[in-house]
């Protein structure tokens, strides 16, 4: 691997202990103002000290987010649909150009398999796996389920390979039982992470970072089930305790509930 594309990664995979907890809020770019990103800055800025990077959006960044930031950014590319039509529906919104001005550690677009528009996904993975090798810009392949698809372990696991396979840099889906450890085996040696998904209750949102790390995931790429946890940074530290320290579910709770 190239020196830039590995310093790069190594910004977001702590090369030390090889997890990572990113901090994801580029919900908006379907979403809208979603459920505590209406102001994102009041809510993303408190947390940075937390994260070990940022899945965000150029419009994010640039409206909400200080060019003073020490935090690397990974940078959702892909966009051009919304909550009220068909989600893989995408295309690459933002170019390589802009990634670079923008000084991101990586970039990244979600990937339909089985979508409606699973093979325009499938392109814009390619052309930013291209555009990224070009210039040391590693990719995170996020498997977008849409509304309908299960998340068992045979869909996340096709949709995952199939990512790897198109030169994905990390893998990001979600966290499924049984079988999470045979995605992860079956990436290879593409780190994998899994998104949190809907915000659920705060323990149960714990033991799933907890069994993610256990079988093979080498860290969260988490939004909801921290900015809109009733106590954030708590929830945050929480999370990185599982992570970075190996703290149980029961640990881990009892820093979520500090104020
Ligand atoms: C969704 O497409 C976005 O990429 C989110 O960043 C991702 O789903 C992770 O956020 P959450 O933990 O809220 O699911």
């Amino acid at each position: 691997m190239e020196w830039g594309m590995k310093n790069r990664l190594s910004r977001i995979i702590n090369p030390k202990s090889g997890r990572l907890v990113m901090l994801a809020v580029d919900h908006g770019y379907f979403q809208g103002p979603t459920t505590g990103l209406r102001d994102l800055g009041k809510t993303v800025n408190p947390l940075l000290p937390y994260a070990d990077s940022l899945m965000i959006t150029r419009g994010g960044l640039r409206n909400w987010i200080s060019p003073a930031m020490d935090k690397p950014v990974v940078l959702r590319v892909s966009g051009g649909q919304s909550i009220l039509k068909e989600l893989s529906n995408e295309i690459i919104t933002t170019s390589i150009r802009d990634a670079i001005r923008i000084n991101a550690s990586a970039v990244t677009c979600s990937v339909y398999i089985g979508g409606e528009y699973e093979r325009q996904s499938i392109e814009n993975l390619s052309r930013i796996v291209n555009e990224g090798n070009d210039y040391g810009i590693p990719v995170l392949a996020v498997t977008a389920v849409g509304k309908d698809l299960v998340r068992d372990a045979k869909y996340l696991g096709l949709a995952c390979r199939i990512c790897v396979e198109l030169g994905a840099h990390m893998v990001k889906t979600y966290y499924c039982e049984p079988d999470f450890d045979k995605i992860v085996k079956a990436c290879g040696n593409v780190p994998v992470v899994i998104a949190g998904g809907k915000k659920i209750e705060e323990r149960a949102a714990l033991q799933m970072a907890k069994d993610a790390v256990t079988n093979g995931a080498v860290g969260v790429d988490m939004g909801r089930n921290i900015f809109q946890s009733d106590n954030p940074i708590g929830m945050i530290k929480a999370v990185r305790a599982i992570v970075h320290e190996g703290s149980s579910v029961n640990e881990a709770f009892k820093i979520y509930k500090k104020k």
